[in-house]
């Protein structure tokens, strides 16, 4: 069978927090409203270091718990939604600080589902059998693109890591990925590029004003209950669909991982398909929302704890800008 084994997992998060006071100083919102709604207390907010540091940190710690050497990782995938460069790749950058000079580095974004789209992608590069180990960050700096006077998407991000390196195994895999570009308009981030290009006409126009409009310019833009219709539907969906292909019933997944975008959307998805919460993994409490970072920052914690044992059958599901969502079952 072409299954991924988790040789290692890291993860980094920078050291300022804000917890739900501080947003009630700089906005009118509280604790009282933010807590029930979406299961979030604090977010990690990298104050004075760029995302690719953050990456690099969660990259490092990875190498170190599967006792890989830099030089033997021969690809490195990061997603994220927030690069500090359009160009490099982050991959780059981060290949550069680990010193992994023997890696093909590319980027994925297909924003919060990026770790799991990153996952499938380095399955398939295993099990062609021409790579061993495959380095896989998400690495997530959302306050660069948070609207801070924005109380209903504000109070949602974070920043932070998380990294694993994998490697091909014997085990099952099994996975579901999906777009509705349709629904587009429901997130997004416009990109902000220079119009001094001296043939350009009203540019402007193409968009209708619609995404440059001085409000809404380099910030993300949310419809918040339209994303949250979509994605209670869309992860349960993406489950049923990533196990029904692999044969596996849902009783016998052992943990759960969802993207930790809001408590009440998790608890509403895996209500839907009868998964006990005492199999789903939350750590939105303290992290808040940090996009394509959430899994695997999660996988870290529980691997840390002890958690993870030989046999589980793990399910990763999530959904994000696009909008993309997919889930992918691994056993370890
Ligand atoms: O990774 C991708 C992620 N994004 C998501 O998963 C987002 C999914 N959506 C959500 O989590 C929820 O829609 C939110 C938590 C973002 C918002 O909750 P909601 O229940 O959908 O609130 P709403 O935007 O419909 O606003 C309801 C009311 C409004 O007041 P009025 O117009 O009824 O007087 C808002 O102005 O709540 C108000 N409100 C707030 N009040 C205090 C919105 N945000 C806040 C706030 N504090 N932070």
């Amino acid at each position: 069978m072409n299954g991924i084994k988790i040789l290692g997992t890291g993860s980094y998060a920078p050291e300022f927090t804000a917890d739900n006071d501080k947003f009630s100083e700089i906005l009118d919102t509280s604790d009282e409203w933010i807590f029930p709604r979406t299961g979030i207390k604090q977010r990690h907010i990298a104050t004075d270091i760029p995302n690719y540091y953050m990456g690099t940190k969660a990259a490092e710690k990875a190498l170190e718990s599967a006792g890989v050497t830099p030089e033997d990782v021969e690809l490195i995938i990061v997603s994220t939604c927030t690069p500090d460069f359009f160009y490099p790749a982050m991959s780059c950058l981060i290949q550069k600080r680990i010193g992994a000079k023997n890696a093909a580095c590319f980027d994925v974004n297909s924003a919060c589902t990026g770790f799991i789209t990153s996952l499938d992608i380095a399955q398939k590069f295993l099990a062609c059998g021409k790579y061993k180990n495959v380095l896989i960050v998400s690495s997530e700096k959302l306050s660069q693109q948070v609207d801070y006077t924005d109380r209903a998407s504000s109070i949602l991000f974070g920043d932070a890591a998380g990294a694993v390196l994998v490697t091909s195994s014997d085990k099952s895999f099994c996975s579901y990925l999906r777009a509705e570009g349709d629904e587009f308009e429901a997130l997004y981030c416009k990109a902000n590029y220079n119009t001094n290009c001296p043939w350009y006409g009203d540019i402007d126009k193409f968009y209708e004003n619609r995404f440059d409009t001085e409000q809404k310019r380099n910030f993300l833009v949310q419809d918040g209950k339209a994303v949250y219709k979509f994605a209670v539907n869309a992860m349960a969906d993406a489950v049923r669909n990533a196990a029904a292909q692999g044969g596996i019933e849902l009783e016998a997944l052992d943990i759960v991982i969802p993207h930790q975008a809001n408590l009440r959307i998790i608890e509403k998805a895996t209500e839907l398909l009868g998964i006990p919460g005492e199999k789903v993994y939350t750590n939105i409490e303290h992290m808040g929302n940090v996009s394509s970072a959430c899994i695997p920052v999660c996988l870290d914690e529980l691997s840390k704890a002890g958690r993870i044992r030989e046999g589980m059958k793990i399910c990763f599901v999530g959904f994000g800008a696009g909008l993309t969502y997919g889930s992918a079952i691994i056993e370890t």
